[in-house]
């Protein structure tokens, strides 16, 4: 019996950890009723705050979100359910500067996005601008809310 309870809550845990949601990504910032996970569910957003395009390639071990272009203000976001493993890294190109770091993982993400709250989806905010990469838990105007992270 207790390996069958322990059967069921494996399950449930590798079901849920192991997809991203590329169908719901759109959905505006304060609707949390799309997905159920069983730790927390999040959205990462990053934003281009400089005047020329440059490009973002999300991945993780499981996912490649491909290249995507941004131009000024526009941003790129993606969900997911916390795994307390999840990963995604991410190469930043702007002209010949490149940069690349991790965009989500649990260090970053406990101690700079939004806070875990019962049932509450959680945001991560990335800020790319010319002197390098900002991080926050809420789309602040800058520079209140924001912690300097990378340079490029
Ligand atoms: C939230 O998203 C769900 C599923 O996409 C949708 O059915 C629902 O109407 C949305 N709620 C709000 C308040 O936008
Ligand atoms: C993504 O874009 C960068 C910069 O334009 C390029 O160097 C890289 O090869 C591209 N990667 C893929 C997988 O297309
Ligand atoms: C998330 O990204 C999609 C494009 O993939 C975009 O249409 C949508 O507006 C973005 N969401 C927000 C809240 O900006």
């Amino acid at each position: 019996m207790k390996s069958f309870i322990f059967l069921f809550f494996y399950l449930v845990i590798t079901t849920n950890a192991s997809s991203i949601t590329n169908t719901q990504i759109a959905y505006p910032p304060s609707n949390t009723t799309n997905k159920v996970c069983f730790f927390s569910h999040w959205t990462v957003f990053i934003y281009n705050r400089i005047k020329n395009p440059i490009t973002v390639h999300v991945q993780s071990g499981d996912d490649d979100l491909g290249n995507h272009t941004l131009a000024l203000n526009e941003n790129e976001n993606w969900s997911f359910c916390d795994s307390f493993k999840t990963l995604f890294y991410a190469h930043f190109y702007w002209n010949s500067r490149t940069a690349f770091f991790n965009v989500f993982d649990t260090q970053t993400s406990e101690k700079y996005c939004s806070k875990w709250a019962h049932n509450k989806h959680r945001r991560c905010f990335w800020l790319v601008r010319e002197d390098g990469f900002y991080v926050g838990g809420h789309l602040n105007p800058f520079p209140q809310g924001w912690t300097k992270l990378h340079d490029w």
